[in-house]
């Protein structure tokens, strides 16, 4: 996919050994955001979620604009941290019995397969509080209207105008596999985009990015975001539960709206590929800077899980 592209370019960048820096850095500062205090079984569900590993894709690009705008990775972490608080508490939820009810994640067993049901949603619960607390209370450098910023953009993403919208959309479509394109585009831009963009925004808010490259930044992320869950269809049907760390094949069980099942494979493979040129095409202008970015968007399209 994407070899011919705008992104390729560029590509001495070593991807990899950025990817590997970066997640270093991030598990560390995760491991630390969230110390065993009382009552302990909570602390460690949620610790047992949030330091299962992934590929800590959302704190990455989070940094990473927060950089691309001149701004440092210190600046960013608490709200990086906090991404992966919100995408690991969203995942814990998705995967209850009341939802999708999944017993493997990240290679592991689900948090309520381990810990129970009850626990299981406090644990979601307290990594959603948490976040927000996180990034008011340990966000410095920054002026405290760009945190506030912050902490605005992060409600809106996960409330009913993001995720939890996406989501209740997402459970209706199950066994109602004839819905329209766009809504199926509703749902992966509000299920799974508009997590994506807060972390490419945030960073840049960060930053102090101009609101042009805000927007800028804002488009790159929309296609990322949308060309991230087309491949999430896709790989649900081709990669194995080994390769994918969960369950595979749900959404054919599940009789859910996908990319694929609308589009079919090659159609859906060829959308993606135009959106990760988009997005990188929203990066060119920032030349060198935006290599990391361009890279992040093809690790999209090529991901295997
Ligand atoms: C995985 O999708 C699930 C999500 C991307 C988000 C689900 C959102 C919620 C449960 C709402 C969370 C609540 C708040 C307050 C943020 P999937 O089921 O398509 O993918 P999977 O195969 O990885 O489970
Ligand atoms: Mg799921």
């Amino acid at each position: 996919m994407t070899d011919q592209s705008t992104c390729v370019q560029n590509l001495t960048f070593d991807l990899e050994s950025y990817l590997q820096a970066r997640k270093a850095i991030i598990e560390k500062a995760l491991d630390q955001s969230l110390p065993i205090a009382e009552p302990p079984v909570i602390y460690e569900a949620m610790r047992y979620s949030l330091l299962a590993g992934g590929k800590r894709l959302r704190p990455i690009l989070c940094l990473a604009t927060c950089e691309l705008v001149g701004g440092t990775i210190e600046m960013a972490m608490p709200t990086a941290c906090a991404l992966e608080m919100i995408h690991t508490m969203s995942l814990i939820h998705d995967d209850l019995p009341a939802m999708d009810n999944d017993d493997y994640r990240r290679g592991q067993l689900t948090n309520h397969k381990k810990y129970g049901e009850d626990i299981a949603i406090l644990a979601g619960d307290g990594l959603l509080a948490y976040a927000f607390e996180y990034v008011a209370a340990q966000t410095q450098g920054v002026n405290p209207s760009s945190v506030l910023r912050v902490i605005a953009k992060l409600g809106h993403t996960v409330g009913a105008t993001g995720l939890v919208g996406g989501q209740v959309l997402d459970l209706a479509s199950e066994g109602n596999p004839d819905i329209s394109l766009e809504t199926l585009n509703y749902i992966h831009t509000h299920k799974t985009g508009a997590l994506l963009e807060a972390c490419v925004v945030t960073g840049a808010i960060l930053g102090e990015a101009s609101e042009e490259t805000l927007a800028a930044l804002s488009r790159y992320a929309y296609n990322i975001g949308l060309a991230f869950q087309i491949i999430d269809d896709i790989l649900d049907i081709t990669a194995t539960q080994e390769e994918l760390g969960k369950t595979a094949g749900k959404d054919v069980e599940a009789d859910k709206a996908t990319y694929p099942r609308l589009l079919g494979l090659e159609a859906s493979k060829a959308k993606a590929d135009e959106l990760i040129e988009a997005a990188c095409a929203e990066m060119s202008p920032y030349g060198d800077a935006g290599v990391p970015l361009k890279a992040i968007a093809q690790l999209i399209a090529n991901r295997k899980n």
